[in-house]
């Protein structure tokens, strides 16, 4: 089981979420940037990780998995909402349409990453212009709760379900 780790991370949350589910991999497991990704005709089990841009995978993700057919795919991504909320799930399905049409997904996990500072400037004009809108205050409690995200327990919970869905379908060999 040829086995790589590919990841797309602007500020660095998806990369960390990437390098623990390496730890959980077979030591001597491949891991790259999306910047520097082999062709994925060279493996058999691609783990994909985006960041969440504008509702959809980031844009350099999307170019890659268009490149990917018939092989074995585990997704993760983060993004700062909530990854439960209502938004998450429709980013889901929206990631895993092009991917399952050609492919064979076996999980898509996502946690929650940090918000660039930028967004808190904007919310903040937003709630000067607008002082009693509840959704930008929901935007700027939701900005303080992604701060120190992921965290190690959410770094522990995609190690975990990465760790028992490859173990489930015989997949983590050493
Ligand atoms: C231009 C831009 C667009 C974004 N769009 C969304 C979005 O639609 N939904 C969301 O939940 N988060 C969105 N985010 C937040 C990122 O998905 C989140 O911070 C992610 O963890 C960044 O990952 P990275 O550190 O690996 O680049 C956006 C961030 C940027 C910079």
């Amino acid at each position: 089981m040829r086995t790589v780790i590919i990841y797309s991370s602007n500020t660095g949350n998806t990369k960390k979420v990437a390098m623990a589910i390496k730890e959980v991999l077979p030591r001597g497991t491949e891991i790259y940037s999306i910047e520097k990704a082999p062709d994925p005709d060279n493996y058999d089990l691609i783990l994909m990780g985006y960041w969440v841009d504008k509702g959809n995978a980031d844009i350099k993700t999307r170019g890659y998995i268009n490149k990917i057919s018939a092989k074995t795919i585990g997704l993760f991504g983060t993004l700062g909402a909530n990854p439960t909320s209502d938004h998450a799930l429709i980013v889901k399905k929206r990631v895993e349409q092009p991917i399952e049409k050609k492919n064979r997904l076996i999980f898509h996990l996502l946690c929650q990453g940090k918000i660039y500072e930028e967004a808190l400037n904007k919310y903040n004009k937003m709630l000067e212009e607008d002082p009693s809108n509840a959704g930008t205050k929901a935007y700027i409690e939701n900005f303080y709760k992604a701060l120190n995200r992921p965290d190690k327990k959410d770094l522990e919970y995609i190690k975990n379900e990465v760790r028992k869905k490859l173990n489930n379908m015989d997949l983590l060999q050493t």
